[in-house]
């Protein structure tokens, strides 16, 4: 299995990144830590990251512009080969280039049950709140601070006689487990059999006419009263596969497929020479590909007074 690659920005201690690190020490953790970055050359968590032989970079962000900062650290991840980014206790406010290049690739952790208590202080504000519970989340960065979809969260009961402190220290043993399980569930979700199907409906049910039926236990999407277009299948007759067949518009178009990228193409067995299979469980998968593949093929098999409608569309 390919790891992703995650980097990961911190200011400080860097628990959270030593959590993430040791976690990935296992051999069935599905992400590696390629870079540990920060923008204070004396976090004590690069020392730690240095220490476990992962590759590290520290710069001050101060005399320099925030998007002029935040273009040094995205050069730093890019050349490590990072995919992802994990922010962990980075104690910077983001461009919104940053955000943006690095758009459903990068998480946050914070320290309380979100939306409650985004920013500062948040210990503190739950006490102060007579919350019976405080906790952590781990969510998706958007341009926003501590917004953007929660991918997880584990509450933590807030105990009495609890200080900020106490309660801040509890939750950061939630925090250590949270965090690494949630990055592990996000950097293979788009492996996961449910969500390729999801992707593949969106584009597929998009097609004039397009519908969803059951077929041979496989999903499969054709023209309403037509013919079919497109088949997802899913460990079929236990092959282990996830992949889409679509029709192919040339008479070779399989074999050259197959020939140029065959980890990838195949020839989908008792589909015949005009259909092919493409794998979409590699995890790198090309979806604007895709939604071409599936165009082709519902070209292939539509009516001629629906093509007319598609051709009139693809105009505009
Ligand atoms: C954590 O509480 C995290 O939730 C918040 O900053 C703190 C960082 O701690 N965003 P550490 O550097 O990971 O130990």
């Amino acid at each position: 299995m390919q790891r992703a690659k995650v980097g990961v920005l911190i200011s400080g201690r860097g628990s959270n990144m030593a959590a993430l690190l040791y976690a990935a020490k296992a051999e069935s953790c599905p992400y590696e830590i390629v870079l540990v970055a920060a923008n204070d050359p004396d976090a004590p968590g690069l020392a730690l990251a240095a220490a476990e032989g992962i590759a590290t970079f520290g710069q001050s962000h101060k005399g320099l512009k925030r998007a002029e900062f935040d273009r040094i650290i995205d050069a730093q991840l890019r050349a490590a080969g990072a995919d992802y980014v994990a922010l962990a206790g980075y104690m910077r406010l983001l461009s919104p280039e940053f955000v943006g290049a690095w758009e459903n690739r990068m998480l946050n952790i914070h320290p309380s049950l979100l939306p409650k208590y985004k920013g500062l202080d948040t210990h503190q504000r739950a006490i102060d709140a007579g919350d019976s519970h405080a906790g952590c989340s781990v969510h998706i960065v958007t341009a926003e601070l501590d917004d953007g979809p929660v991918l997880g969260q584990t509450p933590v009961a807030i105990l009495p006689g609890d200080t900020a402190d106490t309660l801040a220290a509890r939750i950061l043993i939630a925090e250590h487990q949270l965090y690494s399980r949630t990055l592990a569930d996000f950097v293979t979700r788009e492996r996961q059999p449910d969500w390729l199907l999801n992707k593949v409906r969106e584009i597929a049910l998009a097609m004039p006419q397009a519908e969803e039926t059951l077929s041979h236990g496989m999903p499969c999407f054709g023209v309403a009263k037509g013919k079919k277009f497109g088949w997802f299948t899913r460990d079929h007759h236990g092959d282990g596969i996830i992949a889409l067949l679509v029709k192919t518009s040339a008479p070779d178009e399989q074999a050259t497929l197959i020939e140029a990228d065959p980890a990838r193409y195949y020839r989908p067995a008792y589909f015949g020479n005009d259909w092919v299979g493409i794998r979409l469980d590699l995890g790198d998968t090309d979806w604007d590909h895709i939604a071409i593949r599936l165009r082709a093929s519902w070209r292939q098999i539509a009516p001629k007074k629906l093509l007319g409608l598609m051709d009139i569309a693809e105009e505009f």
